[in-house]
């Protein structure tokens, strides 16, 4: 008799990651996206995907977005998604500002979490710092009135720059980041070195 052979399907029965350059830049639904009205988390910047890895294996009942623009991090943080096979997170690759402009939705988000974004030390750089104005504006369209943020950096003058911009738009607390386990693989490597490294909370203000 002859054999049947079931081929095995090598895709996930779940996308985790979001490439907007072919699905558009809609608004997402996140309640369609990750099958539940819980409530979401965002990072920007997620790089090797250890905050998001982590932090949704620890806390199944948050949705944990994360935007990552380098193609190469977002392949890694991907695949890392798919093999752990949490449901509840998600990466999208592209730029933070386009993707909080056109696809998160208004006071949507419970938290948003910032650790360690490029410093962009030169004068002529400073511009392209992650934690702008024009970013700012944006956080507060879509944060929820009861969202709380964090912002983490080892670069002394960016983050304090980064500090006085969200100072401008929330109600802000330093905090020490020795306080917390190393959440990102940044915060690892810096904590080892030694180096400092500068934290701030910040809350829609009432
Ligand atoms: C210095 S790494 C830090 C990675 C991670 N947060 C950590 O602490 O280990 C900064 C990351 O932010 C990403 N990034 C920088 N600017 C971005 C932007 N405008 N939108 C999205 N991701 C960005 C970079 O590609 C990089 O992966």
């Amino acid at each position: 008799m002859e054999e049947v052979r079931h081929e095995a399907t090598a895709k996930p029965a779940v996308a985790f990651g979001i490439n907007p350059r072919f699905t558009g830049f809609e608004r997402l639904d996140f309640e369609a996206l990750f099958g539940n009205a819980n409530r979401v988390a965002l990072e920007i910047g997620s790089g090797k995907g250890r905050f998001l890895m982590t932090s949704a294996a620890a806390r199944p009942d948050v949705n944990f977005l994360g935007i990552e623009k380098s193609l190469h991090y977002y392949r890694v943080i991907e695949k890392r998604l798919a093999r752990a096979a949490l449901p509840n997170t998600r990466i999208i690759n592209h730029d933070a500002l386009r993707v909080l402009g056109a696809m998160i939705p208004d006071a949507s988000l419970s938290e948003v979490h910032i650790y360690f974004p490029d410093p962009w030390p030169r004068k002529r750089e400073q511009k392209r710092r992650l934690v702008r104005p024009e970013i700012a504006e944006l956080l507060l369209r879509v944060m929820r009135p009861d969202a709380s943020g964090v912002y983490v950096s080892d670069h002394q003058d960016a983050f304090l720059a980064g500090r006085d911009v969200l100072m401008t738009y929330f109600a802000t607390e330093d905090r020490n980041a020795l306080d917390t386990p190393p959440r990102t693989n940044y915060e690892a490597k810096y904590r080892i070195e030694g180096r400092p490294i500068y934290e701030v909370r910040f809350r829609v203000r009432s």
